[in-house]
């Protein structure tokens, strides 16, 4: 079996043109959504994602604000700034991107965000809508993948087994929660599960989100599975791979995401999707 690529990049881009018909009514109304990203250190590869979020915004017609810290910035000074972020009626999402340097307790100043700005849906609140089923922000990458499975026409996973491979707050975790709301049968594993391979082997639909380059091989993927690569790693000289070693999985798979060019450009268009719905829900 030769699989079929889910292109990212595609799926990305007729998301981005569903989006701007509402993008244009708010600004209509002199409304235009705004994202503001705050960004604390030099970390290359946040530079280049929070670099890659701000062009997104301005090509959707969503405003965006830049604040950018030295790496030794006081927690209580970022604290201050979410803070009067949250007060600014003219922006109505906040992205503090992570990782923060190690100072920083990360989960304190992602409770700092008003959960009706966090366009990531980390906040607890988000977090626990999701968790009991209510409305609220879904994580931009789960949200992605989930995109990409109704995309292929796996809208309705009953009856079928999906295996999420990482146990991030940020991807793993929620990415359980979104396929059993679409009634899969879902396993959380990670690099430390006995026989992973084996595991792996039982999934419809294969979620790779550990952040190791090609982990997943073909021996560890089921005859005609989706397989959805989460993965960004840079090998050493400088290319990029995803967790799923794409070539050999193709073999195997019957769909599979690419990387670059796959779940990355889902992850930015459904920020978009979350900060024109933040707007529109003032
Ligand atoms: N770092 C890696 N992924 C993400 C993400 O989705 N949001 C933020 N804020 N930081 C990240």
């Amino acid at each position: 079996m030769t699989a079929q690529r889910i292109d990212g990049k595609s799926l990305a881009a007729q998301c981005r043109a569903e989006l701007a018909e509402r993008v244009a009514a708010l600004r209509a109304r002199g409304r235009p959504p705004a994202l503001a990203v705050v960004l604390v250190g030099d970390d290359p590869a946040s530079q280049i994602y929070v670099r890659n979020k701000i062009s997104a915004c301005a090509q959707a017609g969503i405003e965006s604000q830049h604040h950018r810290f030295d790496a030794d910035l006081r927690e209580s000074e970022l604290l201050a700034r979410i803070h009067a972020l949250n007060r600014d009626d003219s922006v109505h999402g906040i992205l503090v991107q992570l990782p923060l340097p190690a100072h920083i307790h990360a989960q304190r100043v992602i409770e700092a965000i008003s959960p009706r700005k966090d366009v990531d849906g980390f906040h607890v609140a988000n977090a626990g809508a999701l968790l009991v089923g209510q409305p609220g922000f879904r994580p931009c990458t789960p949200l992605g993948c989930m995109r990409m499975l109704e995309h292929i026409g796996l809208r309705d996973l009953r009856g079928r087994h999906a295996v999420v491979v990482g146990r991030s707050n940020i991807v793993g975790k929620p990415m359980a929660l979104m396929l059993l709301e679409r009634n899969a049968t879902v396993t959380i594993a990670h690099s430390g599960t006995p026989d992973l391979a084996q595991t792996c082997r039982q999934a419809d639909v294969l979620v790779a989100a550990v952040g190791r380059p090609r982990i997943i091989g073909a021996g560890m993927i089921k005859p005609g599975a989706a397989v959805i690569d989460v993965g960004i790693n840079r090998l050493p000289d400088g290319s990029l791979c995803g967790d799923v070693d794409f070539e050999a999985a193709s073999e195997v798979a019957a769909w599979i995401t690419p990387v670059p060019g796959g779940v990355g450009p889902m992850t930015i268009a459904m920020l978009l999707s979350n900060t024109v719905q933040a707007c529109e829900q003032v």
